[in-house]
């Protein structure tokens, strides 16, 4: 058989990178206990029409969809949003309002494998269902800086927009709802001349036309200036000046709340997914021109999968986006702490060093057993090179004094220590 590897798009994480992606992991989980997000765990499998909905063109061709051994059509998920919302509009109907809701998982699309762009990834994912009000949109916002921040990214972005200006433009130009979608989709890929001409070809006015090249170039970090200048462009569309007012009510609240957030608006701004009704948003780091996460405001997701009309903001972060910004940002210590080998001289004294080792577990002390039967010399050089700090040697001489070698490998220095004070020795750190 030849050598097997990955499937294309798929990744092994190794050890070190499987810690960065649990402490990113856990450090999500904390904001989610923080805000008041309770988790929940849905399945990796849903059924093809739940998850293309409204996914999207992008999204919906890149499913890994296919029809299980009882002939149903189902997929893996590609997102977490429509199972919250089928959620909320199922099981959950009658519970009281509002609804904050975390998951934290493998998500799969069939994308071109990439930089920071795989068809197995993971996401942390906070939605926020039953209000409409900029506060609900601030708070996304805010939790997602907190993330940043926790982990220990610097310079972090926040590119903000709000569909509502777009859409509130091609609906009162009577533009049918597939070539507006169409138009987003091209937005979003920022495709704007082919955006703009298919505009044109739906029949608008010129003064339309007009107007969404202004926007599209209207972009920047003076976000409250930026909003007033959309504002003056859009003034004949009432849904676009009210988009535009929402959004600045967000951005406004987002400050007042004294969080330092660094971020801009951009006018012309779309993102894939279908769902968004309102403000959209995706978090960046100079390091790499890829989303570390986005989201935003999804007001009839719900209502059509049955539910009841609950509006809903919310925000997926990319756990592997997240720990690449890291690295290249060099932000997490992989220095471990107080690990231990433990290294019986001979044989017999083997259950001995088992028994000391289960007594340091048991005081929440990481211990990892020689079991190559290698000599101490040997046994030293491999916890040196693993960069464990101390080994224990148990020896037949110490252990008839009831004692113990503790060697800090880190400072090349050791001490003969009774068993009954090992554990004191190893968390007084010397
Ligand atoms: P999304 O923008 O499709 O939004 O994905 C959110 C994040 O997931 C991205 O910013 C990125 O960090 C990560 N991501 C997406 N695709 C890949 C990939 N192929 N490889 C690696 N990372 C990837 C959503 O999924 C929405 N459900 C967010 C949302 C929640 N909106 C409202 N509520």
């Amino acid at each position: 058989m030849s050598a097997f590897k990955t499937v294309r798009g798929m990744r092994d994480f190794l050890p070190e990178e499987a810690k960065m992606m649990k402490y990113i992991e856990g450090k999500a989980r904390k904001i989610a206990e923080l805000y008041g997000y309770k988790e929940i765990i849905t399945p990796v499998v849903e059924s093809h029409e739940l998850l293309a909905a409204k996914a999207g063109e992008e999204v919906r061709l890149r499913m890994y969809a296919f029809k299980d051994l009882g002939g149903r059509m189902i997929a893996l998920r590609p997102e977490f949003t429509p199972s919250v919302a089928r959620l909320v509009a199922t099981t959950l109907r009658n519970e009281p309002r509002p609804f904050r809701l975390f998951c934290m998982g493998s998500l799969y699309r069939y994308d071109e494998p990439q930089q920071g762009r795989y068809r197995e990834f993971w996401q942390s994912n906070f939605e926020l269902m039953g209000s409409n009000k900029p506060e609900a949109d601030a708070e996304i916002i805010m939790l997602t800086n907190s993330l940043m921040e926790t982990v220990g990214l610097k310079n972090c972005v926040f590119k903000l927009g709000h569909v509502g200006v777009l859409r509130g433009i091609l609906s009162k130009e009577k533009v049918d709802e597939k070539t507006e979608n169409e138009v987003m989709q091209l937005m979003d890929k920022k495709q704007y001349d082919d955006a703009l001409k298919l505009v044109e070809g739906a029949g608008v006015s010129g003064k339309c036309v007009a107007t969404l090249r202004k926007l599209v170039e209207l972009k920047g970090g003076r976000i409250f200036e930026i909003i007033e200048k959309m504002k003056k462009y859009v003034k004949s569309y009432e849904k676009a000046v009210d988009a535009a007012e929402n959004l600045q009510e967000i951005l406004k609240l987002v400050l007042e709340s004294g969080c330092e957030i660094d971020m801009t608006v951009d006018a012309g701004f779309s993102r894939g997914l279908e769902y968004y009704t309102g403000m959209i948003f995706e978090a960046y780091v100079p390091e790499l021109d890829i989303a570390l996460g986005g989201g935003g405001r999804y007001d009839r997701l719900i209502e059509l999968f049955g539910g009841e009309p609950t509006p809903a903001v919310g925000i997926a972060h990319g756990i592997g986006r997240i720990m690449m910004a890291m690295q290249r940002q060099k932000t997490l210590k992989t220095g471990e702490e107080n690990r231990v080998m433990m290294i019986p001289v001979k044989s017999e004294l083997k259950g001995e060093a088992l028994k000391i080792s289960q007594m340091l577990r048991d005081a929440d002390i990481p211990v990892e057993v020689e079991v190559m039967g290698r000599k101490v010399t040997k046994a030293l050089e491999d916890a040196d090179r693993r960069k464990i700090k101390y080994a224990i040697i148990v020896g037949e001489k110490e252990l008839n004094e009831g004692a113990v070698v503790i060697r800090n490998l880190m400072k090349r220095e050791q001490s003969t220590v009774k068993i009954e004070k090992i554990i004191e020795k190893l968390e007084s750190k010397s």
